[in-house]
């Protein structure tokens, strides 16, 4: 269930860059395990009024130091405090599930709100910046609702509470925002051009291909005319890199690296777009 929080490693790359997860429920392959849990999410918290609201949020039972399991997770409910000056009442519509949630994930200790980044809509407000009904971004967690402070900081900049921007296209679902126009979005872009300089012609080599940050990295280089190599852990996940248009694709599990490697890229590679780090550094 939290196969999307094995990865620890930091993108060798990209580790200047903070970003986050994706979300349409459209075309999401099956393997996608982070989709499955906000779906489960969805359904096991969902409860929506205006006022009085009993949020339902996700708290540590167990301390965890690895992969989590869900037993160390309990779903426990509370009452959302009166509004004060300034306040404003979200409800949540999406909520992100990240990789470095493992690494802070250690310093919550039992009883604290699962950490997480979220798109809500304000349903109650007492603040001028945030009316009822604007979407925002928020930082507070694994939970249906919450109350926040207009001027409330978040430690993670990318956790900051803020509108969604103006401009942000009506047709396309707020939960991009956590995603593919948000942090995983940015590691990717900024990871790859920035970062690698890759340029028309060159040949990329992404691992964990088919991640939140992977199956970006390998569609912009695409764009810009590189050639693009990917490998993952699952032939379902080769043949959806496949069809997203990677030039060669393989399963790492089943095949050498270095042989494969050796044959698609007898050149050479120019841009080595790491995301996992382990045994794929040396
Ligand atoms: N998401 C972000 O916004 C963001 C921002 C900054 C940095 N990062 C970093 O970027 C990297 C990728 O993030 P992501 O969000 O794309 O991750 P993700 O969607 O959770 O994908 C992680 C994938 O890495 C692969 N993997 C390969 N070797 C692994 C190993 N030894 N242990 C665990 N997983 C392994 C697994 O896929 P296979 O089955 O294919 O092996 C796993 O599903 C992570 O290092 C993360 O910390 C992410």
């Amino acid at each position: 269930m939290y196969a999307k929080w094995f990865t620890l490693q930091r993108v060798r790359v990209t580790n200047a860059v903070q970003v986050r997860y994706q979300d349409t429920r459209e075309n999401v392959p099956k393997y996608y395990p982070d989709l499955r849990i906000k779906e489960r999410l969805r359904r096991l918290c969902w409860t929506s009024s205006s006022t009085m609201v009993k949020a339902k949020k996700f708290v540590i039972a167990a301390k965890f130091d690895g992969l989590p399991k869900v037993s160390d997770f309990q779903l426990v409910e509370e009452d959302t405090p009166e509004l004060k000056n300034g306040d404003l009442l979200c409800e949540t519509l999406f909520i992100s599930v990240d990789p470095y949630m493992r690494i802070f994930g250690r310093s919550l200790k039992e009883g604290d709100t699962m950490i997480g980044e979220v798109v809500s809509r304000v349903i109650e407000s007492k603040s001028k910046k945030y009316p009822v009904g604007t979407t925002v971004l928020a930082g507070y967690g694994w939970r249906t609702h919450a109350v926040v402070h207009e001027d409330d900081k978040h430690p993670l900049p990318t956790a900051q509470l803020r509108a969604v921007p103006a401009d942000f296209p009506k047709e396309l679902s707020p939960g991009l925002l956590l995603g593919v126009t948000g942090m995983p979005g940015m590691t990717a872009y900024f990871g790859l051009i920035d970062v690698c300089q890759a340029k028309a012609g060159e040949t990329v080599f992404v691992n964990a291909a088919a991640g939140a940050v992977g199956s970006l990295v390998g569609q912009i280089a695409k764009i810009k005319g590189c050639k693009v190599i990917g490998c993952a852990g699952t032939d379902d996940k080769v043949t959806w890199l496949r069809d997203l248009g990677f030039d060669y694709v393989f399963n790492y599990k089943t095949k050498s690296l270095s042989e494969e490697l050796k044959k698609v890229a007898p050149e050479g590679i120019d841009c080595y777009f790491d995301n996992v780090c382990m045994q794929f550094a040396t």
